[in-house]
């Protein structure tokens, strides 16, 4: 179900390349904003760095297959899931962090931007927006195409274990090494970052909604009965990882359609239930994690060891996640303070150097 795309030892320098300001900048600065940007698997969101304003959205798209139009997105979209006829198509146009629909993903950039609330506020804004290390031309090339369909002026990608360190306000420049564990919706991506720059990187597709389906999966098995994905979710993030730390038998109510009968039906699910489902998932996120630490080179380990590993994005809100990740490695962890905004708002802290960067697409050519 999920791989692993293996450990990539990158070396790669944060400098900031100097840059002029076109008069087109100046003229553009004038009355408009800058916004960081993460699109994820799970969710969308904006910072809107002068405003202080932080906007997510679910990764959602509704679609009329018949007139091949887009028609709703986010939270909306989400919420139809499961209760169209059949010409309408719900989907994510991300799938494992990876852009799986270009149109769909542009849709939703520019629907968001352009969302009610937001009118107006924006007169080709500067993107600064971050993608997995590492990630192909195609997927770079995918992500500026949106951005430019959004009328964007000047586009620029960050890496973003970059974004994170700043959206968390890290001192990195005090530290020798830092390690960034990233679990989204759609992959974990685990970082080890010294003064300059990302040492050692690894990407792999064992994430929260990897967690959701192994649950979904156990709830039919052991059960019989057929849930949702949202159910699913519900219950993980109801029951969380804390099994096995205390062992405390605790319980969760579901519904879903037996598989028997058919007809709808109430359980209780318990937290050894969801630890049987989503540890052999958990598990190898600790393999990764350790492995990355026997990867970086050892002047940058006591840092790690003094600071602990930082935890990021929805997935480490799991309950228990950073004791257990703290009695498995044997290195502390923690959880930063809203782990899904941390990225966008990291890139909008990098929009203060976004002058002194190349438009992204211009290294495209
Ligand atoms: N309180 C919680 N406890 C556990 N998991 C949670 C909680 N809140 C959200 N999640 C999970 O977090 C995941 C979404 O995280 P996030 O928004 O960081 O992903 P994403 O950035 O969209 O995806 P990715 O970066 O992997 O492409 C979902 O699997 C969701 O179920
Ligand atoms: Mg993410």
């Amino acid at each position: 179900m999920s791989e692993s795309t293996g450990t990539k030892k990158t070396s790669r320098k944060f400098s900031i390349p100097s840059g002029q300001n076109s008069l087109i900048d100046w003229i553009g600065s004038l009355g408009s904003e800058d916004i960081g940007v993460d699109i994820g698997t799970s969710n969308i969101v904006l910072f809107i760095k002068h405003k202080g304003l932080v906007f997510p959205e679910a990764s959602v798209i509704a679609k009329n297959q018949l007139t091949g139009e887009y028609f709703a997105y986010g939270t909306k979209a989400e919420e139809m899931e499961g209760k169209t006829p059949p010409e309408i198509h719900i989907s994510h146009p991300m799938k494992e962090s990876a852009i799986v629909d270009y149109n769909g993903t542009a849709y939703l950039l520019n629907s968001i931007v352009n969302q009610s609330y937001l009118k107006g506020m924006f007169f080709h804004p500067r993107l600064m927006m971050c993608v997995p290390t590492g990630i192909n031309s195609v997927q770079r090339r995918a992500l500026l195409e949106a951005a430019v369909a959004i009328g964007a002026r000047k586009t620029v990608l960050i890496d973003q274990p970059l974004a994170a360190v700043m959206g968390m306000g890290l001192e990195t420049h005090q530290k020798e090494g830092t390690m960034i564990v990233d679990m989204g919706g759609g992959s974990t991506k685990i970082s080890v970052l010294s003064r300059q720059g990302i040492v050692v990187s690894h990407f792999s597709t064992e994430s929260g909604n990897a967690m959701d389906m192994a649950v979904l999966n156990t709830v039919r098995d052991k059960y019989h009965i057929r849930i949702g994905q949202k159910e699913a979710e519900s219950l993980k993030i109801a029951l969380g990882a804390s099994w096995d730390l205390d062992r405390a038998p605790r319980v969760a109510e579901t519904s879903g359609l037996s598989i028997v009968s058919g007809l709808p039906v109430k359980i209780a699910v318990t937290s050894e239930d969801i630890a049987n489902a989503i540890n052999p998932i958990l598990y190898k996120i600790f393999t990764h994690i350790r492995d990355v630490l026997q990867r970086t080179p050892p002047a940058l380990l006591a840092s790690i060891r003094e600071s602990g590993i930082m935890m990021i994005g929805g997935a480490s809100q799991l309950r228990g996640m950073d004791e257990l990740i703290s009695k498995i490695i044997g290195v502390s962890a923690h959880v930063a303070d809203r782990p899904s905004y941390v990225n966008a708002v990291g890139a909008g802290s990098a929009l203060n150097y976004i002058n002194d960067f190349r438009d992204s697409l211009q290294d495209l050519h």
